[in-house]
């Protein structure tokens, strides 16, 4: 028996359990201590009620003799790949039905999809990054080069010609610098995969906080993106289901002259055996006229905070990204050069918890990530916290 030795060459751990693991010491050697939670990026508002009534109703089917389903398709049900088709055609995005794919997140295919490629692809990522493209790399022990992320470049790196990459992750609205590229920044990066016949591995995980006019919400809208690009969408994030686990992957046939889709089908058609029932039915209400009022409602509660946290910034006079597009706000820290020293400072002195940004790279060092997927209650707190440890 021989071990996987790149796991050799992992962190540790993964940087939210080792976020999690230091606030849980910090709250048993605290006990009084009320914590604020703005580091993992996890909702806090219950499901849609269309999205509760849509599962009752299918757990209800589930108990009849007529009506109850054992193992669906493993690509998802058509009734809510339909409805994700649906979703993309009134942003003006034509996809057939048969190239979207139901998973169970975007976290767990952005990793399965590493099946589809060879071991010996060099692997563009921007740096910071969600730790997840780099971990999962290093865990099939492919090359990876970094694309410079950084306050010049706005966190949005562009593509440079000397750099050649086979695998290109772009993440948009960023994780964590809350960054969104314009559509003609994106196309920048379709014309350079195009040119070096790389495969852009896209993650709209938040495309629905995009607010501005020419921002992009999928990669779709750029002109030639199908050939060159799989994009990869959750309901995490846009309808509460981190828990509740789903998500879809778009593999295009125009992709590498419709190999991948092939492949992709044969991977989830062997690997997966789908998404229960129960759970595709919640997440297709999330596209009925009632889910869609509902969900909006919730993320407009998340837009506020983000503009609670970046108003708070403002004041303090704090350099950050993100928070107009985004649920994430990226600052400088203030009067500290290492992140983990900052993310100390303020579980010790303020009882707030952020994420530090050198845990998504070495361009992250320095800065330091807020979430605005805290309940609004946390969120006003934290900021009276923050106003009081932090201002000069
Ligand atoms: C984050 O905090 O970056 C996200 O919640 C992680 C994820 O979506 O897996």
């Amino acid at each position: 028996m021989k071990l996987n030795q790149n796991y050799r060459n992992l962190e540790e751990s993964y940087l939210f359990s080792t976020v999690a693991r230091k606030v849980s010491a910090y709250a048993a050697a605290h006990p009084q201590a009320e914590i604020l939670r703005l580091g993992i990026g996890d909702v806090t508002l219950p499901l849609a009620p269309a999205v509760i009534e849509a599962m009752e109703r299918a757990v209800a089917e589930m108990g009849k003799k007529e009506t109850f389903r054992g193992y669906g398709p493993e690509q998802g049900y058509a009734f809510l790949r339909e409805s994700i088709q649906g979703y993309y055609a009134r942003r003006g995005v034509a996809l057939s039905v048969d190239e979207i794919f139901i998973s169970d997140g975007a976290k767990s295919d952005l990793g399965n999809i590493l099946d589809l490629f060879d071991a010996d692809n060099t692997v563009l990522v921007p740096d910071p990054v969600y730790p997840v493209y780099v971990d999962t790399n290093v865990m099939a022990g492919r090359r990876i080069v970094f694309a410079n992320a950084t306050a010049e470049n706005g966190f949005l790196p562009m593509p440079d010609g000397r750099v050649k990459a086979d695998l290109i992750y772009i993440c948009s609205p960023n994780n964590p610098t809350g960054a969104a590229y314009s559509r003609g920044q994106l196309a920048a990066w379709v014309a350079y995969a195009q040119k070096v016949g790389a495969v852009i591995l896209y993650d709209a995980a938040y495309e629905c906080f995009v607010q501005e006019e020419g921002l992009a919400r999928s990669i779709y809208e750029v002109e030639g993106a199908k050939e060159c690009a799989v994009e990869f969408c959750s309901f995490s994030k846009t309808a509460g289901f981190t828990g509740t686990r789903c998500g879809y992957t778009v593999v295009p046939h125009a992709l590498a002259g419709g190999a991948l889709h092939k492949m992709w089908l044969r991977r989830q058609t062997t690997k997966f055996n789908g998404v229960p029932y129960i759970v595709q039915r919640g997440a297709a209400a999330v596209f009925t006229p009632e889910g869609e009022r509902q969900i909006a409602e919730n993320l407009a509660v998340y837009r506020r905070n983000a503009k609670r946290l970046s108003d708070c910034l403002d004041g303090l006079g704090i350099w950050y990204t993100g928070g107009k597009n985004s649920p994430y706000v990226w600052l400088r820290c203030p009067g500290f050069d290492d992140s983990w020293k900052f993310f100390d400072h303020l579980l010790e002195e303020a009882n707030v918890v952020g994420t530090p940004g050198c845990g998504f790279g070495k361009n992250g060092q320095g800065y330091f990530r807020l979430t605005a997927f805290g309940g609004e209650d946390t969120t006003a707190q934290a900021v009276e916290r923050l106003q009081a440890l932090l201002k000069k």
